[in-house]
């Protein structure tokens, strides 16, 4: 997690690297810090809390230079602090080191520094770095050689920045499972750990692989590879509209994007293109299998798509946890196909499993939304989810547009197999396109009665989701919204499976949340939500049927639609339902705490 950001240029580098971290708190915001190389002397400050709060102390007033570094933490070592807060430095204060990642040796790294009377002040990982770093300078190596040796000895994952003030005239970058670009600008070069925090300066990125080194100068950029020969970079322009990362007059981005998903799910169906995948009937043929990897809200969009795939297409789906399936020696051979989905393709276990898979002569398709992502240069096939940049810690657009693709790509399979019928498949193409109109239709009304609703149940300290089928999924995903925006403890429950333990938690006053969309499935789901009523919960239903308004406490209204489709319009009412519950607790919305949005460590 956490973002880093460098500068190296003609510009006093202060305002880009603070510009920079503010676009990237998102990936980390438990404390933000920044060195300044001025006057031949590194200037770190540093502080637990927010970029605001860095921009707050005093002293940044100050400092500022030419080329600088800067991080906003996710702690993974140490608690937040203004000690533990990065820039770390060694104890000469010669080298400044960011980092993203964490060193999974640094206690033996630092015990023999120790020995060679080396002072630690933090409790994290990446204070061993900068002294690494130093101690192979003393030994006779340049800047360039003495990044190298260091990384050479770190195990785990790394993005890391380097300034010295030995050396002023660079700025070191590192890579390894951590994400890293460089942006090229003239007379001027950036680094960041994502492309949209560069793009208000440039358009025009290098993108570095694991094990690579560079050598970031004024003017120029030098990369190495692994064993630090030179190699060439080829420099690609990015076309994302930088206006895409503002609230656009919304208190929030989630509600922003909340809002935008007709406009992004509109976006992703129509920039889709499956032939470049060459999937033929025959190889459908002979898969034995389908794999669905990812994590979060992305692997609750999975477990959507299996339904879709296995009842349209007939290809056994499993769906897996990229933190499990890693782990745990899955079947995979050459019939494998493995799909990972992932928002920002960067997420570390995903890619992890990728790998997995990759080594084990699956076949690989990701699904993500960000270009040049690092799972879009590992997977053999890329498909892209158009929902533009996401950056609400919650994902709301993302999950949308990641069910419309896989619906999109099922029917697509499905068509290759020949596997339904005329009637099924055009009703189903009809109404997937019609989304983007059925969301406009349903956000009428929606948020005040949202609102009313939230008013009611915001101080609620459990609150259970409920359904069956797909229904379910969307409880899942509904209840991880609740829990990581207003900490509220949510659960979900297949409606079927309540009785064989979890009623037992349901009291008088217990609010039930419960998803109805399969007319098939209509019935049985009333009987398990009368089976609570029984024993004195509180019920809201999201639903697109006619049930009797009198049996609850609330009936949020969802527009028609095939039951295959359905979870991309449930979802809608729980996402803002969340967002409403979190305003009116007065929290953080975009950045709840403990999380963030990239989560690029194991
Ligand atoms: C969603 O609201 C969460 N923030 C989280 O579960 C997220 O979906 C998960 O970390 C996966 O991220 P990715 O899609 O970027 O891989």
């Amino acid at each position: 997690m956490c973002g880093i950001v460098g500068y190296i240029g003609n510009n006093l580098s202060k305002k880009i690297l603070l510009n920079g971290l503010t676009n990237l708190e998102y990936r980390g915001y438990d404390s933000a810090g920044i060195s300044i190389l001025s006057n031949g002397n590194i200037h770190t400050l540093k502080t637990k809390g927010r970029v605001k709060d860095l921009i707050d102390l005093s002293n940044l007033d100050k400092v500022d230079g030419y080329c600088g570094i800067a991080h906003t933490r996710w702690a993974t070592h140490g608690e937040p602090s203004d000690i533990n807060s990065h820039p770390h430095n060694n104890q000469n204060n010669t080298f400044s080191v960011v980092h993203n990642g964490i060193i999974e040796n640094y206690s033996d790294l630092k015990n023999f520094l120790v020995s060679k009377n080396y002072k630690f002040i933090s409790q994290t990982d990446t204070e061993v770095i900068p002294n690494l770093i130093d101690y192979y300078y003393k030994e006779g190596n340049d800047f360039l050689h003495s990044v190298y040796k260091a990384c050479k000895h770190l195990k785990g994952s790394y993005a890391i920045c380097v300034i010295s003030s030995i050396f002023p005239d660079k700025i070191i970058v590192a890579r390894k499972s951590s994400p890293l670009v460089l942006g090229k600008g003239i007379n001027e070069n950036f680094i960041g750990s994502d492309i949209p925090a560069l793009l208000e300066y440039t358009k025009s990125f290098y993108f570095i692989n694991d094990n690579e080194f560079a050598e970031v100068l004024k003017n120029n950029i030098i990369f190495y590879d692994e064993n630090l020969s030179k190699i060439e970079k080829k420099c690609k322009e990015i076309n994302i509209d930088f206006s895409q990362i503002n609230k656009n007059g919304y208190d929030d981005y989630m509600l922003k994007e909340i809002y935008e998903q007709p406009k992004s799910i509109f976006r992703t169906l129509n920039n889709l293109n499956f032939e470049n995948l060459n999937i033929t009937k025959e190889y459908l043929k002979s898969l034995k299998k389908i794999y669905i990897i990812a994590c979060g809200t992305a692997m609750h969009a999975g477990l959507v798509s299996k339904t879709l795939i296995e009842n349209l297409c007939k290809i056994n789906v499993e769906v897996d946890l990229a933190s499990e399936f890693r782990y745990r020696n899955p079947i995979i051979d050459s019939n494998t196909l493995a799909i990972f989905i992932s928002q920002s393709g960067e997420t570390a276990d995903t890619i992890a499993a990728l790998e997995l898979a990759k080594v084990s002569n699956a076949q690989t398709i990701a699904v993500t939304n960000v270009p040049e992502s690092s799972i879009t240069r590992i997977a053999d096939k890329v498909l892209y989810t158009s929902a533009g940049p996401e950056i609400a810690v919650a994902s709301t657009k993302a999950y949308t547009s990641q069910i419309s693709l896989m619906s999109y790509f099922s029917l697509y399979l499905a068509k290759l197999l020949n596997s339904i019928n005329d009637d099924l498949l055009k009703e189903l193409e009809t109404d997937l396109n019609n989304i983007p109109n059925k969301i406009k239709e349903l956000f009428d009304n929606l948020d005040s009665q949202i609102k009313d609703i939230a008013k009611k149940i915001y101080l609620e300290k459990d609150i259970y989701y409920i359904g069956r089928g797909l229904d379910y999924y969307v409880a899942l995903e509904g209840a991880l919204k609740l829990k990581e925006i207003s900490y509220i403890h949510a659960e979900a429950y297949a409606s079927g499976e309540l009785k064989h333990g979890t009623i037992a938690l349901i009291e008088n006053n217990t609010t039930v949340i419960s998803i109805i969309t399969n007319p098939l499935l209509v019935e049985k789901s009333i009987s398990n939500i009368q089976e609570v009523i029984s024993r004195g919960a509180k019920t809201i239903i999201i639903t697109n049927q006619s049930l009797n308004k009198n049996e609850f406490n609330h009936i949020i209204k969802i527009p028609e639609i095939n039951s295959y489709l359905s979870p991309i319009l449930s979802i809608i009412p729980l996402q803002l339902l969340a967002y409403h519950i979190a305003k009116l607790k007065k929290l953080d919305v975009d950045k709840p705490r403990n999380l963030a949005k990239s989560v690029t460590v194991e």
